[in-house]
């Protein structure tokens, strides 16, 4: 009778064992868990919300006016290119065009620059013409004020035109699939005008190299988004 009692504490006792370290092995998980999810750790007992760190840093530099992120030049509504800056397209730029106009020519798919580089002055003059035709506000959608157009930088280029009846076309098609294998990106893609600034242009490719052009490509995002910029003119 009395083993048979010492019987049942020991298998009691060896029940509650289990039983408390099962306890502490849900809560380990649920502390390791809280961490992967960054949740701000605190030493009160409320448990804060976790919170996800998405910013990326990114590094900004200005040399002689014109500003790079991440080694990127970065040219938009919000960052502007001196007036001097005139050195038209870049041998990168053009070896690079010339190389998928080329791969293009083989799917029968023809490629030209229908404009390359644009100084200060030329766009001025451009975005003068669309001011008087339509007016401030809808210029803003596709046209960039003087010193804020990627043309004056030397690695932009509108390819075969720059008209909204191209949106669709097959050599804008084809663009939008290939242009990332030669370092190019679709600069102003659509549903992301109110990020870039500008309304969709599948015409409009700007050189940012293979790797850069490739990894936008497959995020999905805009060049603003990749270096963490915004688009947006100072107001006067
Ligand atoms: N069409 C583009 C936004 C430019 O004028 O540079
Ligand atoms: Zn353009």
């Amino acid at each position: 009778m009395k083993n048979k009692k010492i019987k049942i504490i020991a298998v009691m006792s060896v029940l509650l064992m289990l039983l408390i370290s099962g306890c502490n092995k849900s809560n380990d998980t649920e502390s390791s868990l809280s961490t992967d999810e960054s949740s701000v750790s605190s030493s009160s007992s409320v448990k804060q919300p976790a919170v996800k760190a998405f910013a990326k840093a990114h590094s900004t530099e200005v040399i002689d006016g014109v500003t790079y992120v991440d080694g990127i030049l970065i040219v938009n509504k919000t960052y502007s290119l001196p007036k001097s800056y005139n050195y038209g397209l870049t041998d990168e730029t053009l070896k690079a065009f010339n190389k998928m106009k080329n791969a293009a020519a083989k799917d029968n798919i023809y490629l030209e620059i229908a404009s390359g580089f644009r100084s200060y002055e030329e766009q001025e003059a451009l975005y003068n013409e669309y001011k008087s035709e339509n007016g401030q506000k809808k210029a803003d959608t596709y046209s960039a004020r003087p010193g804020h157009s990627e043309h004056q930088s030397g690695m932009a280029i509108d390819v075969n035109g720059a008209d909204f009846s191209m949106v669709g076309q097959k050599d804008m098609k084809w663009l939008g699939k290939h242009c990332a294998e030669y370092g190019f990106i679709i600069r102003f893609p659509k549903n992301k005008e109110s990020i870039t600034g500008y309304s969709y242009e599948p015409w409009h490719i700007r050189y940012v190299g293979k790797k850069t052009a490739k990894e936008i490509k497959k995020q999905g995002i805009c060049l603003e988004e990749y270096l963490g910029v915004t688009s947006k003119y100072n107001p006067q």
